[in-house]
């Protein structure tokens, strides 16, 4: 087994900053939503709404630094380009979202889909012995879980 810099696997090093490349490029899709919203919401709740998202785009932004400077200590490149995120994301993108209920519906949607992604990575972190990615996607789940919580209360559903 060879060891890297910081003592892990090279191998597993490679392939799990293959996977945080793959929440890079969710998390960049998720965030663009977020500013979708943000700017096209209407409505009486509008000023509530508007300053929230952008709460939420901003805690995005800070987390899509997180992951693509782990990828760097990894030993890997993180995807920077639209068409990179486009071939490798999954989570919904909301479009000319107006209405509230759509919009808090999307950031549930999305959120569901990072959370599998980011327990699959901290299985393969786990095994790898790579605490600095675990105990950030350790980090990310337990606010994000709270998030879908507080977001299936205003929707008045069970989580
Ligand atoms: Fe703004």
């Amino acid at each position: 087994m060879q060891l890297n810099s910081i003592g892990l696997d090279v191998t597993k090093s490679k392939s799990l900053s293959k996977d945080l490349n793959q929440l890079l490029a969710n998390f960049q899709r998720y965030y663009q939503s977020l500013r979708g919203i943000h700017w096209n919401i209407k409505g009486k709740r509008f000023f509530d709404l508007h300053l929230k998202f952008e709460e939420l785009y901003t805690d995005a932004n800070l987390k899509v630094d997180e992951i693509a400077e782990r990828i760097l200590t990894l030993g890997g490149v993180p995807l920077h380009t639209f068409e990179d995120y486009i071939e490798n994301s999954k989570v919904p993108v909301g479009k000319n979202i107006t209405k509230d209920e759509d919009a808090i519906r999307l950031i549930v949607e999305s959120l569901s889909e990072l959370l599998v992604i980011e327990r699959a990575i901290l299985d393969a972190s786990d095994e790898a012995s790579d605490e600095g990615t675990n105990s950030m996607m350790s980090e990310f789940i337990t606010q994000q879980e709270k998030t879908v919580w507080m977001m299936k209360a205003w929707l008045a559903e069970e989580i």
